[in-house]
């Protein structure tokens, strides 16, 4: 492997074939040591011509095993919450900034516990979602949580600054308009977890609305 500092997925990334291409490519992306503990790559996946794409953070237990993104707990509260918004979750094309589950273990053979992605894995990964993005092309994305903010927007990202606003940014050469929420995990962890739902489906009514 080569050093943090060089790792990237950029050599692994087609550059024709659609997203067909890219998700098989992906499947084997050796751009940082990520894919040696986990099961599988976890690409994007959801309408090709979405108005709208969700970038979460990483594939969490469930997505690993199933090879899709957002197929968990995580998932299916966002799910209830983009129709609650107005947003049909089928319509949508839905990704994560790093497409490995990284995780820890308390114990050897015990359960496996979620590890957020550095900054250099989640650069690493970065051209998957930027190509995605160009052969997707939607007119708003839908940041949710600081790592998805992170890989976008910069290391400064803070989402409790910008959560429920439409943002205007050149992220990898385009002009995108983005609108930042909570990532879903942090919901179901919340102490109160009514307000932070209908806090989450308040910015994403931001997003429907400025969807038009
Ligand atoms: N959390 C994420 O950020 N992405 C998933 O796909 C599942 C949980």
């Amino acid at each position: 492997m080569p050093p943090e500092d060089d790792y990237t997925a950029g050599p692994f990334v087609p550059d024709h074939g659609g997203l067909p291409a890219l998700r098989e490519a992906a499947a084997g992306c050796r751009g940082c040591p990520l894919h040696r503990d986990a099961t599988q790559t976890v690409f994007g996946q959801g309408n090709p011509h979405a108005r709208v794409m969700l970038v979460g953070e990483q594939p969490g237990d469930q997505e690993d095993r199933q090879g899709k993104p957002f197929v968990g707990p995580a998932g299916q509260l966002l799910d209830r919450a983009l129709d609650e918004a107005g947003l049909d979750p089928a319509d949508a094309y839905v990704t994560n900034a790093v497409k490995h589950f990284k995780f820890m273990r308390a114990e050897p053979r015990k359960r496996r516990i979620h590890k957020a992605p550095t900054l250099r894995e989640a650069a690493a990964c970065g051209p998957w979602l930027a190509a995605e993005l160009a052969l997707v092309g939607p007119e708003l994305i839908v940041v949710l949580g600081a790592t998805a903010g992170k890989a976008l927007l910069g290391s400064s990202f803070r989402v409790t600054q910008v959560r429920g606003t439409v943002l205007e940014e050149e992220i990898h050469g385009r002009r995108e308009r983005l609108v930042p929420t909570v990532h879903p995990s942090a919901v179901l962890r919340a102490d109160d977890r009514e307000a932070a739902y209908q806090g989450l489906v308040a910015d994403l009514t931001v997003a429907a609305d400025a969807l038009g």
